[in-house]
Parts: structure tokens; C-alpha cells; sequence
């Protein structure tokens, strides 16, 4: 149990894939997961423990932005000793290349500031997804014949964002989407030494200002869950 996370020590697994929406993680839970259970109901942050093919899994709502995931990340990380953090989410396209509904894996991120800049000082650090669960979501993605795009993404702590001339250099930069957390889960993955990555679908273009309709919300986001859980746990 710890302040924000009211499962019991032996409750979380290994592996945790992290969504934003709560609603989100009971759903997965209840689609993907074999005998899934709510562990954790504290703020309405839902987290369920399940198996998927014989491993177990959790998957706990992070919530929106990088302070909230902090919160959920450290907590996973520090009181139950989780291993693999995976995010599955959705970002906002930046490139002509990218449409909506394509996935983004975040090989690393560009980011103003995380909940971790101040200890870096002048330092700009570089969070970067761990390279075994990128290899192995892009090769599955692929398989499964979903557009799928690896590089740099933004984490913004701003959703209604008042700086285009920022957007603007990520544009320039080749950033190709924008989504509020990934730079945090990967800098705290580096700093305890835990795998993690960022799975996102294109769900808003600020180009072409497209957006996906919310009858095909749960079908790309089951798309990014059989992403996760094939990159957790690879078949052989
Ligand atoms: N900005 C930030 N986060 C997002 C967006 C966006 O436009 N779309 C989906 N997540």
C-alpha cells in the first residue's frame, strides 16, 4: 500500500502497461486480461492485476501529465519493485507523414521540463525507450500491418498550448507527435534501471486539425494494448 496505490505488496505484477484513462485500464483489464481483479480504487485511478498468457500484468490509469505518472510511476517503481512500465496512450500528430490512427513508438523524447529537470541542473538529459521493447513492439506492429512510425516525440506539459513558435521548432526538428508523459516514465526508468516505453496512437493531427472519431477510440487503443503485451512477453 502506499499513499496514492492501495494494492497489497504481492497485488502488482512485473510488468505494468499504463494508460492514461482509468476507464481505460478496466477496460483493457476486462478484454485482455484473464481473471482480472481491481487492486486498486484509490481517486478512481483504477488499477487491475490479471494474467495474460499464463503472466501476470497489471495495468494501472496514470492519469494526465507527466506530475500525475510521476506519482503512479515512483510508486510502482520504489514501493512494489515493477520492472517494465509501458505506456499506452494517445499524442497528437506533428508531421505531414503522420495520420491519425498510425502508432508512435517513442524512441526518446523532447520535453521543456519533467518533474525530474531540476536535479539535472544544466543538464539536458535524454530519456530513451529500453531498446528490447521497442525492437520487439516495431517487429509485432509490423507483422500486424499497423503504419507505424519510431523517433522523437514531445512531451508537453501544456495541452492548450500558447507557444506555437515551440511547436513550430518541433515541427522543423522532426518531432513527430505531441503527447503530455513519456519523458518522465522514461527518466525515472533510467534512473532506478527499469524498461520502459511509450506506445501512442495518433488520435489528433495539429496540421491538418483531423481528429479520430470516438467510435474507433477503442479499436486503435486495443491495437496499442496487443502491442504492449506482445513487447512484455514475446512468444518464445
Ligand atoms: N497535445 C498534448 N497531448 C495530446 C494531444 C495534444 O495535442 N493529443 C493527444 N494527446
Amino acid at each position: 500500500m502506499t499513499i496514492h496505490i492501495g494494492a497489497k505488496n504481492d497485488e502488482i505484477a512485473d510488468t505494468v502497461l499504463l494508460p492514461g484513462d482509468p476507464m481505460r485500464a478496466k477496460w483493457a483489464a476486462e478484454n485482455f486480461l484473464t481473471s482480472p481483479r481491481l487492486v486498486n480504487p484509490v481517486r478512481g485511478m483504477l488499477g487491475f492485476t490479471g494474467t495474460y498468457k499464463g503472466n501476470r500484468v497489471t495495468i494501472q490509469g496514470s492519469g494526465m501529465g507527466m506530475p500525475s505518472l510521476s506519482i503512479y510511476a515512483n510508486e510502482l517503481i520504489r514501493d512494489y519493485d515493477v520492472k517494465t512500465l509501458i505506456r499506452v496512450g494517445s499524442c497528437g500528430g506533428m508531421q505531414p507523414n503522420i495520420n491519425i490512427r498510425d502508432i508512435i513508438l517513442a524512441q526518446t523524447t523532447t520535453y521543456v521540463t519533467t518533474p525530474s529537470s531540476t536535479i539535472m541542473k544544466e543538464v539536458s538529459f535524454s530519456p530513451c525507450a529500453d531498446f528490447n521493447l521497442l525492437q520487439r513492439a516495431y517487429a509485432f506492429a509490423k507483422r500486424k500491418g499497423f503504419t507505424t512510425h519510431v523517433g522523437n516525440i514531445y512531451s508537453s506539459d501544456t495541452f492548450y498550448d500558447e507557444r506555437p513558435d515551440l511547436n513550430e521548432q518541433m515541427v522543423r526538428h522532426g518531432v513527430m507527435a505531441v503527447e503530455m508523459e513519456a519523458a518522465e516514465l522514461y527518466t525515472l526508468a533510467a534512473r532506478f534501471k527499469r524498461k520502459a516505453l511509450a506506445i501512442l496512437t495518433v488520435s489528433d493531427h495539429l496540421q491538418t486539425g483531423e481528429a479520430l472519431p470516438s467510435d474507433e477510440r477503442e479499436n486503435t487503443f486495443a491495437q496499442m494494448i496487443h502491442v504492449a503485451l506482445a513487447a512484455a512477453f514475446p512468444a518464445d
